[in-house]
C-alpha cells in the first residue's frame, strides 16, 4: 500500500504551464478529467482561491489517494469515478471555467507490477478501471492475427506489425501468454530494435490503448466539449504520443475555423461565423531542460490550449 499522505507517487508534467493556462480564469470550476494523484488539481487549488475542482478518474486507487490528498481543500472539490467521455456530459457544476486532461497512464499504474502494464509484470492486465471487462490478457490470447496486427499497426505504428502478430499467435498455441515478461520477450525476439523507441514499448502502448479505448475516449471528450461549448472556458490537454496529439490538434483547428464551406467552393456561403473560439497555443508547450532532467515522463508531453468564446 502506498503512503497516502502528501507524497505523490506521480510527478505532474508541465505543472507550471498548466497553472499559467488557467491563470486568467474567472471564479468557477475546473474539470480535471484525469485526476490521477491530484498533482495538477492540488496545485490549482493551492494557487487559485477562486477555483474549485471537479475531478474524474476511472481508477479507484487513484481516486482514494486523491481524496486524502485534497482533504485540506474540503468544500472546493467534487470527485467522480468513471471515464471522462461518459462523465463530462453529466456534470452539473457551473460555471465551468476550465477543462484539463493529462492523458495516458500514471507512474503508479506503470510501476505497480500487479497492474500488468510493464515489461516486468507478472500479469497482463493494463486496465485503468479495474472493473472493466477487457484485459490485456484477453487481447493477447483471444484476438485474431488480423485484429492484433491492426492494433499494432494503428495504435503502435509498428512497421513489423504482421510479423509480431504472427509470433504471438504461434507462442500462444503452446500455452497462454500470461505475463508482461513473456510478452516482451516475444517482441524482443522478433522485432528489429534500431530506432529510438524499442518496438516492445510500442507494442505495450498499442495493447494499452486497445484495452482502455484511449483514442475513443479522447474523441468522446472532444465531442462532449463540442456539444457543450463551455462559455468562456479554457481547455488544456496534455498528450503523450502523436496519435493523441493529432486528435487534439485537428479538433482545435476545426473549432477555430470561421468558415465551414467546402475548401473547393468558389465562394463562402456559410456566413463565416462558425468559430467556437481561439487556439491559444500555436505550437504545443513542451517540457524545459530542468523538467526533462527531473521527470523522464515529461519527454513526450505536449500541452495545447483552446479558449471557448463567451456565449451571449
Ligand atoms: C497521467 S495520469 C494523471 C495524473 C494527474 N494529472 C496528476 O497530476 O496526478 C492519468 C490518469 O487519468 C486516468 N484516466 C485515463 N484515461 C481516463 C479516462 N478515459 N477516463 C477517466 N480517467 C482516465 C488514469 O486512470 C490516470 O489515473
Amino acid at each position: 500500500m502506498h503512503n497516502t499522505t502528501d507524497k505523490s507517487p506521480h510527478i505532474p508534467v508541465l505543472r507550471q504551464a498548466v497553472l499559467e493556462s488557467f491563470s486568467r480564469t474567472l471564479p468557477g470550476h475546473i474539470i480535471d478529467c484525469t485526476l490521477g494523484y491530484a498533482g495538477h488539481s492540488s496545485a490549482l487549488l493551492a494557487q487559485f482561491d477562486h477555483l474549485s475542482i471537479v475531478g474524474i478518474d476511472r481508477d479507484q486507487e487513484a481516486l482514494s489517494f486523491s481524496e486524502q490528498r485534497l482533504a485540506p481543500y474540503t468544500g472546493r472539490y467534487t470527485l467522480y469515478r468513471g471515464s471522462f467521455a461518459q462523465t463530462l456530459p453529466k456534470i452539473k457544476e457551473t460555471p465551468i471555467v476550465g477543462i484539463l486532461a493529462d492523458f495516458g497512464v500514471s507512474s503508479l499504474q506503470l510501476d505497480k507490477k500487479e497492474r500488468g502494464f510493464s515489461f516486468e509484470s507478472d500479469t497482463l492486465d493494463m486496465r485503468m478501471d479495474q472493473e472493466a471487462p477487457l484485459t490485456a490478457y484477453d487481447v493477447v490470447n483471444s484476438y485474431t492475427q488480423e485484429k492484433l496486427s491492426y492494433i499494432f499497426k494503428h495504435y503502435g505504428e509498428i512497421s513489423q506489425a504482421e510479423k509480431l502478430a504472427e509470433a504471438i499467435i504461434q507462442a500462444r498455441t503452446k500455452t497462454p501468454i500470461a505475463s508482461g515478461k513473456t510478452l516482451s520477450d516475444i517482441a524482443r525476439k522478433v522485432l528489429y530494435s534500431g530506432g529510438k523507441i524499442h518496438p516492445a514499448t510500442l507494442m505495450f502502448q498499442a495493447i494499452r490503448i486497445e484495452v482502455n479505448d484511449e483514442l475513443g475516449q479522447i474523441e468522446g471528450l472532444l465531442d462532449a466539449l463540442e456539444t457543450r461549448k463551455p462559455s468562456g472556458a479554457i481547455v488544456s490537454l496534455i498528450t503523450f504520443h502523436s496519435l493523441e496529439d493529432r486528435l487534439v490538434k485537428n479538433r482545435f483547428k476545426t473549432w477555430a475555423q470561421h468558415c465551414i464551406c467546402d475548401p473547393n467552393a468558389l465562394r463562402c456561403t456559410c456566413g463565416k461565423n462558425h468559430s467556437l473560439g481561439k487556439v491559444l497555443t500555436k505550437k504545443p508547450i513542451i517540457a524545459d531542460k530542468e523538467e526533462l532532467a527531473q521527470n523522464p515522463r515529461s519527454r513526450s508531453a505536449k500541452l495545447r490550449s483552446f479558449h471557448f468564446k463567451k456565449s451571449c
